[in-house]
């Protein structure tokens, strides 16, 4: 049997220089320290970075998806990093990390993570997503044009590999349930579902002649996993790129024309997804706009060649100086819809605590009329 690597792109936000704008440098080198411990006993190769004040973890070897071993380390890394964080008392030390102690998995335990597992192609090109400041269903948009629309994705008309079309895996956030739909047969319903950014995130693609994976997001809900709001899900997701996947242009040019998603300010505003480069993933206007940084990787035996900065590309100058009139455009808005996100979408709040406080106060409205009404008569008489 050919063997298989596993790529895991494990996430946290552990404390932020200043506020939530960035992971500080040292806490990059301390997961580093403990990754790079491990290589070549559990690791083939691995790459850390940041995108805003979330930390990214990047990382190959065989030991396939959920693996304790693989999930421990990411966990001891983002632990070591919190020590730094509460040294250096930066924002929200270990803001990601909800559990005491690690179990086995760091699913509902506070981080993110997107995992893969496939036979390495003769040329593996992959693309790793990293974003701040919003939600994992900040993919649903981008996913369906790099999979389902050819208006994006010439490859789905020039390439017969892929005219069978993509399965999508969507979840339902609130029930944690599961449902795939193939395009292009339906397309429609699949987009009824996940055009809805309140309950419905893509989870995988898969190629529909093989269902070979092709994509996959974080789309752990850590807001409702908390019960009570304690961190944001800033997702992660990776894509596989060519020879029967999408190009790699195909994959960055759902990202050209920005997009609103959730989670700017508190995670409780709607905001463009601008795309940057490593260096510009800093969020810092009114914590955002949201960022998103594409790290192009070509595998090698399992090895992380790369990263090329996709981004970082002049060509994407225009989505970003678009991002920022859609952010200057919003923002008039200030605290009303649809800047402000529906209450049930609302993260860093008290919000309901505010509305709640305000319930005794509501009288009904027609007992004040009729109270209206016997005064004037009164006034009259
Ligand atoms: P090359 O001919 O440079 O390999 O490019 C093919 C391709 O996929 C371009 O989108
Ligand atoms: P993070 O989830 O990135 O920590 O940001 C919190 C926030 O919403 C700051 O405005
Ligand atoms: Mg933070
Ligand atoms: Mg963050």
């Amino acid at each position: 049997m050919e063997e298989r690597i596993t790529l895991s792109v494990i996430k946290a936000d552990v404390g932020g220089l200043c506020g939530h704008t960035i992971a500080h440098e040292e806490l990059l080198e301390a997961c580093e320290f403990v990754l790079d411990d491990a290589v070549d006993e559990i690791l083939i190769d691995y790459y850390v970075t940041r995108c805003g004040d979330d930390i990214d973890l990047i990382m190959t070897h065989k030991l396939g998806i959920d693996n304790e071993k693989i999930h421990g380390l990411a966990w001891k890394a983002f632990e070591e990093a919190t020590e730094v964080a509460k040294e250096l008392k930066l924002y929200g030390a270990g803001q990601d990390l909800l559990a005491e102690g690690f179990t086995g998995n760091v699913k509902g335990m506070g981080p993110g993570c997107a995992e893969m597992e496939f036979v390495e192609r003769p040329s593996e090109p992959i693309i790793v997503f990293c974003c701040d400041k919003t939600d994992p269903t900040a993919f649903n948009l981008p996913l369906y044009k790099i999979f389902a629309d050819p208006f994006n994705t010439a490859g789905l008309v020039y390439d017969k590999s892929m005219k069978d079309g993509f399965k999508f895996d969507v979840l339902d956030i609130y029930e944690d349930k599961q449902i795939t739909l193939k395009t292009p047969e339906e397309t429609y319903s699949l987009l009824a579902l996940i055009g809805n950014l309140e309950k419905y995130a893509v989870k995988r693609v898969h190629r529909a002649k093989d269902d070979e994976i092709a994509a996959v997001v974080s789309s752990e809900k850590l807001n409702l996993m908390a019960g009570e709001y304690v961190g944001k899900d800033d997702p992660v997701a990776i894509v596989r790129a060519q020879s029967g996947m999408p190009a790699v242009g195909e994959v960055l040019e759902a990202f050209a024309t920005p997009h609103f998603v959730p989670g700017w300010m508190r995670g409780c505003h709607w905001g463009p997804l601008m795309p940057v480069s490593e260096e510009d993933a800093r969020p810092s206007r009114f914590d955002g706009p949201a960022r998103v940084i594409a790290l192009g990787f070509q595998l090698s035996d399992g090895k992380l060649i790369g990263p090329n900065d996709l981004f970082e590309d002049i060509s994407f100058n225009r989505a970003r100086e678009q991002a920022l009139k859609m952010a200057d455009m919003i923002r008039k808005m200030g605290p009303f819809q649809p800047h402000r996100l529906p209450e049930a979408m609302m993260e860093y709040t008290s919000v309901p605590q505010i509305l709640e406080g305000l319930k005794d106060r509501f009288e009904d409205t027609e007992k004040i009329e009729k109270i209206e009404k016997l005064r004037e008569r009164g006034d009259m008489e």
